[in-house]
């Protein structure tokens, strides 16, 4: 009788820890910006199938019906916007973030030229794709902080390595450089906590950003991306990597 007992408690054990040991890693909360369209959506949507908790933010969530229909969880946020940025904190207070994905991003002005150079929409580009990932980190560093993976991952682009400029794009370049030297500032402060920041690149991806010509597929960039997000370590702190998990140069 006391051998049966044991083995119903033996089984009872192993139905239910190992399911939680095999699925610990894809319980992790993420949480990604600009996820109503392009590549937040699709990172949305495949981190979502692969067993994370989504938090997806968008500008007008009412408008986000892709994203709605992930059944994840919506919130509002303007990452330009401090009191939208500081209400998002505060909604997920004592909420645990495990990975942070700020990818939320405009292309800017679209000019090769030093004479047609408009600096109120340059300044605008970088509140958008320089302050406003710094501004979200700062908001939701709480939330990382009580997290396991203690990850930031900012959506940068190739258009922002100085070793590689071609010309041109003069806000979007200098918004995604400046972005980089952000990363590389918080991999050395947060990196004594623990923490793993890296920029990446997605690839030239068909959105409304990337435009019809790019060269990839959201799907094909998106899966290369959530694999080395799903791959960090700590000893990728403060690297700049492409969806392939190829360095890029500064
Ligand atoms: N596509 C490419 O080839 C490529 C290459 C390198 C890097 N990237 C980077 O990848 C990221 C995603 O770009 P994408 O190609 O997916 O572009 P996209 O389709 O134009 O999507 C941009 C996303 O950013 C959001 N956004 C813009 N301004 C915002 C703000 N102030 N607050 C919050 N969200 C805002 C947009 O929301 P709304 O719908 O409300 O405007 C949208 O969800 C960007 O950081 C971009 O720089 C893209």
């Amino acid at each position: 009788m006391l051998r049966h007992i044991a083995r119903l408690f033996t089984l009872f054990l192993a139905l239910t820890t190992l399911p939680l040991a095999a699925g610990e890693d894809k319980a992790a909360t993420v949480l990604v910006t600009g996820a109503n369209r392009g590549i937040g959506l699709e990172l949305a949507r495949q981190l979502h199938s692969q067993g994370y908790a989504v938090i997806g933010t968008a500008r007008k969530p009412a408008q986000a019906s892709e994203l709605q229909a992930l059944d994840v969880r919506v919130e509002q946020l303007d990452v330009t916007d401090a009191a939208s940025v500081a209400a998002l904190a505060a909604t997920l207070a004592e909420v645990p973030i495990d990975i942070l994905v700020n990818n939320a991003g405009v292309g800017g002005q679209r000019v090769n030229q030093l004479a047609e150079i408009d600096f109120e929409q340059m300044a605008w580009t970088f509140e958008v794709n320089t302050y406003g990932p710094l501004r979200v980190t700062q908001a939701l560093l709480p939330n990382l902080q009580a997290g396991e993976k203690k990850t930031v991952v900012q959506i940068s682009s190739v258009m922002g390595s100085i070793a590689q400029n071609r010309g041109g794009y003069y806000s979007y370049r200098a918004s995604k450089t400046a972005l980089n030297q952000l990363n590389k500032s918080l991999s050395i402060e947060l990196g004594r906590q623990g923490f793993t920041c890296v920029a990446l690149h997605p690839g030239w991806v068909k959105t409304r950003l990337g435009g019809a010509q790019a060269q990839l597929e959201v799907k094909e960039s998106v899966a290369g991306l959530v694999q080395v997000i799903d791959g960090l370590e700590p000893a990728d702190n403060g690297r700049f990597i492409d969806f392939q998990g190829e360095e890029i140069p500064w």
